[in-house]
């Protein structure tokens, strides 16, 4: 039989009372004015009474209780966490409400997110195409125009020129860079091994060596997974760079024990510390959902800080 809370909480108090009552009424007397005896007893008894109605009401709220951390700590980013769905009643109704609520937002989220990031690297492409196209171009125009001005132009006049010709390339690559960050046009020619390698190579600094280890004969993954794969390296190769002070972080494309693909980004720096998570990280972990893969941003076995995107078998792109 399901005993609401309601009737729980309100049967164990009224046992305590009648109790206390038939006490009063049968072997316990009270004089007036009250005996020492008879204090004593009386306090005993409340005493007695104020212990088991809390330990009942410990008992009885238990559940609520867990519920409740579990709602405070649920974290759509995170998913798969569910409370037990323990006792009976209503807090087991309540439970399996909660669970069935956060199921339901996280299918949402997971095409929400879905929907922003396709639209996200939409504008990445459009933008990364008109600085090619337009900015790109006009730069080009200009380059070639100082360069038939500098040929034209007497000595002093012609160094400016010139200065103003490396001023202008400069700019020139540093757009083409940023068209490359923003479209990774290598992961559509080329593949996603080079591209991965040509980011490897991107991030190397005299101060930082960067390496890509990729186990050959990995299985072909469709193009969503690998957009992930790659920008999930992007970022973790940005805050290595950025935050970690390393002087080596090695990219790891490999196969699984378990089956699957899994991608591991690990530096030798001061490690994550306390730091709170970013939009980087948040950004990561959209992504990993996105395609039902496991994102782990942790300490490395050795120190400093490691990220890893595990792709498995079953992992379903879900756009
Ligand atoms: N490889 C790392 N080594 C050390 N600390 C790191 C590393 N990666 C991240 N962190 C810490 O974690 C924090 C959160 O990283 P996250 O990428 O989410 O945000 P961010 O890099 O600060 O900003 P954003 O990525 O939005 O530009 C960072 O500010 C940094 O303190
Ligand atoms: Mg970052």
């Amino acid at each position: 039989m399901v005993v609401s809370l309601y009737w729980r909480i309100f049967l164990l108090n009224t046992g305590v009372l009648a109790l206390a009552v038939a006490l009063l009424l049968g072997p316990v007397t009270v004089s007036t004015p009250v005996l020492f005896g008879e204090a004593l007893v009386l306090l005993g008894g409340l005493v007695a009474m104020l212990v088991v109605n809390a330990v009942l009401l410990r008992v009885g709220l238990a559940p609520l209780a867990r519920l409740n951390r579990a709602m405070a700590t649920a974290d759509l980013l995170k998913p798969g966490a569910r409370p037990a769905v323990t006792g009976d009643g209503e807090v087991a109704a309540l439970t399996q409400t909660f669970n069935a609520m956060l199921d339901r937002l996280e299918a949402e989220r997971a095409t929400s997110s879905g929907r922003v990031l396709t639209a996200l690297e939409a504008e990445r492409r459009r933008i990364a195409q008109e600085l090619h196209d337009e900015i790109g171009q006009t730069l080009t125009a200009v380059l070639l125009q100082l360069k038939h001005a500098a040929d034209r132009a007497p000595e002093p006049l012609r160094t400016d020129l010139h200065q103003a010709q490396e001023t202008t390339r400069a700019s020139l690559d540093e757009i083409r860079r940023i068209a490359r960050r923003l479209r990774p046009g290598v992961l559509e020619e080329l593949g996603l091994h080079s591209a991965l390698r040509s980011l490897a190579a991107e991030f190397t600094t005299p101060r930082l060596g960067v390496t890509a280890h990729i186990t050959p004969g990995l299985p072909h993954l469709d193009p969503a997974t690998e957009l992930v794969l790659y920008r999930v390296a992007q970022e973790s190769l940005t805050n290595a760079a950025r935050h970690s002070g390393a002087t080596r972080v090695e990219v790891h494309l490999r196969s699984l024990p378990g089956g699957g693909t899994g991608l591991l980004v690990r530096d030798d720096g001061h490690g994550l510390g306390e730091a709170p998570e970013g939009a980087g990280i948040r950004g990561m972990r959209e992504r990993a959902l996105l395609i039902g893969a496991e994102l782990l941003v942790g300490a490395g076995p050795h120190g400093g800080t490691q990220v890893r995107l595990d792709i498995t078998d079953t992992t379903k792109a879900t756009r």
